[in-house]
């Protein structure tokens, strides 16, 4: 990471010194970075003199002492407090009181590095995300001590070196990696209870939700042990909070040694000659519709609309009526709604229609190429014929779940946006930073917040509010900011 950050001021016009304690280690990092620089030449991204002149504005030092006159050190050593209390003690005496001290730490409380100084109130964070000089994400930390000058600073130099800085204070996972758990968690959790398996998850948050790669196989590219351990210490952090709980699937993952691609073996299988199952795809079952009678749409939610306009472009006009309850569809005896936290059987017995089918959040209902679907417990198989149908004539492959509330987009997206609600209410980041740092740091097609606002935020809330009532754990309660929002009737941006 430090040779990333360094190659990102040389090219921003800083001079910068490298110092690493393993001998020759900050030579070999300025040789990398000067070849950086000349593949980025020869794709014409800069010019040869450009290029020439940011590798010579990098110099190694042979020694601290060498860095007494920077005016910012950044630190990329070891994750270990002591050792970046040790260093920051020993620049103090080193440089100017006017230096000013930065951490890349990605999980530890800079008010704790800070702790150690004469004067943490020149210490942030300024946590780079990998690999740095890609990445335009750059969480500026405040700790406890640290001035809001420092942190202006910091924020504007990293914007001058041509990045997207948030504000965040030090609090456990910052805004990304506590924001992002209900991302591998629900999914996990969907999979264990026997929702899908793993290619129908991913393939739903992908074609479905616009995510750039599904939970399992971001899992198994992060490698198990790694995002176990980014878990169990947000968890730990938060004193055991539920909503961060770690999956005992991944445990035993881990136990396994299935580690992901690393270990040629997680989620799927990577090793030669492996096949993995492609993601569950419901048969054709669009000429169940021709027996069925009529399609009808009902009311002008997103998700009704849409599916008015691909059924109608492809070739099969429907029958509209206004909104009676929150149904979306109906076509022969089958009844379909968006999820709104329950299960189809929930719904059936709430309403007495056995016939009951509810659909997934898609990220856009009108492009969305996949759907996950779950039928009540007592709907009969030509209803689920008739549903699955139903969506396929409009253009939508059809995964069909297992009854579990919330299916797995709506429930992923309600959990994430929850998070992200939580931190803004705490003082921990805005509003626009969280959905910044979940769009740059791990490349949500949307952000939470925002995703939330176009979903209704009351129907986050019934979702939130469903999860909990069916799994009864504190792990689903709901944030006040979406319930002070519900009822003002306002929205997260308003
Ligand atoms: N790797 C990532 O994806 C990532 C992302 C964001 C933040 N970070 C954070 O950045 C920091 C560095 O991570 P990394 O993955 O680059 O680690 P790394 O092990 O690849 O590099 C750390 C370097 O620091 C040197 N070092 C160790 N102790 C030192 C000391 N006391 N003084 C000087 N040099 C010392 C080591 O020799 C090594 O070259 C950690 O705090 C980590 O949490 C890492």
């Amino acid at each position: 990471m430090g040779a990333g950050i360094a190659q990102i001021a040389a090219a921003a016009g800083h001079e910068v010194l490298l110092f690493d304690a393993r001998e020759g280690a900050a030579e070999k990092a300025i040789v990398g970075i000067a070849a950086q620089f000349s593949r980025l030449a020869e794709k014409g991204k800069l010019s040869a003199a450009e290029a020439s002149a940011a590798s010579g504005r990098l110099k190694a030092a042979r020694d601290l002492q060498g860095l007494f006159d920077a005016g910012l050190i950044v630190e990329a050593i070891v994750e270990n407090l002591e050792a970046k209390q040790g260093l920051f003690r020993s620049l103090e005496a080193i440089v100017a009181p006017t230096a000013l001290f930065a951490t890349n730490t990605s999980a530890i409380s800079v008010t704790a590095i800070g702790a150690a100084l004469t004067q943490p109130e020149r210490l942030a964070g300024l946590h780079f995300f990998n690999p740095a000089p890609l990445m335009a994400l750059v969480e500026v930390v405040s700790g406890l001590a640290t001035t809001p000058s420092v942190a202006e600073t910091l924020y504007d130099t990293a914007k001058a070196w041509g990045k997207s800085p948030v504000h965040t204070t030090s609090t456990p996972g910052f805004i990304v990696n506590r924001v992002a758990r209900p991302f591998y968690a629900e999914a996990q959790r969907v999979l264990q209870e026997g929702g899908a398996d793993a290619a129908t998850i991913d393939a739903c948050c992908k074609e479905g939700g616009g995510f750039r790669m599904g939970p399992f196989e971001l899992m198994d590219l992060i490698g198990h042990d790694v995002n176990l351990a980014v878990t169990k210490t947000v968890w730990a952090a938060y004193f055991h909070d539920p909503r961060f709980l770690p999956s005992l699937l991944q445990q035993e993952m881990v136990a396994a040694g299935f580690l992901g691609r690393k270990s040629g073996r997680g989620f799927y299988d990577y090793r030669p000659d492996a096949t993995n199952p492609p993601p569950n795809t419901a048969s054709d079952a669009r000429a169940t519709l021709d027996a069925a009678g009529p399609v009808t749409v009902f009311g002008q939610s997103i998700a009704a609309q849409a599916l008015r306009e691909r059924l109608t472009a492809a070739g099969r006009p429907c029958l509209s009526a206004e909104a009676t309850d929150d149904r979306i569809a109906q076509v022969g005896e089958a009844v379909v709604y968006v999820t709104d936290g329950r299960t189809a059987s929930h719904r059936a017995f709430a309403s007495g229609l056995a016939n009951t089918f509810v659909i997934d959040l898609a990220l856009d209902y009108r492009t969305a190429s996949r759907l996950a679907m779950a039928g009540a417990e007592g709907a009969n198989e030509a209803a689920r014929s008739q549903a699955v149908g139903l969506l396929q004539a409009a253009g939508f492959a059809v995964s069909v779940f297992r009854d579990v509330p919330g299916l797995i987009l709506m429930r992923t997206v309600a959990m994430l946006a929850n998070e992200a609600a939580d931190a803004v209410n705490q003082g921990v980041c805005t509003v626009a930073a969280a959905d910044t740092g979940m769009r740059l740091g791990v490349n949500y097609p949307l952000g939470p917040l925002a995703w939330a606002d176009a979903i209704g935020l009351p129907r986050v809330r019934d979702v939130l509010a469903h999860l909990g009532q069916a799994y009864g754990e504190d792990r689903y309660r709901i944030s006040p900011l979406i319930h002070q929002r519900v009822f003002a009737k306002k929205a997260l941006y308003d």
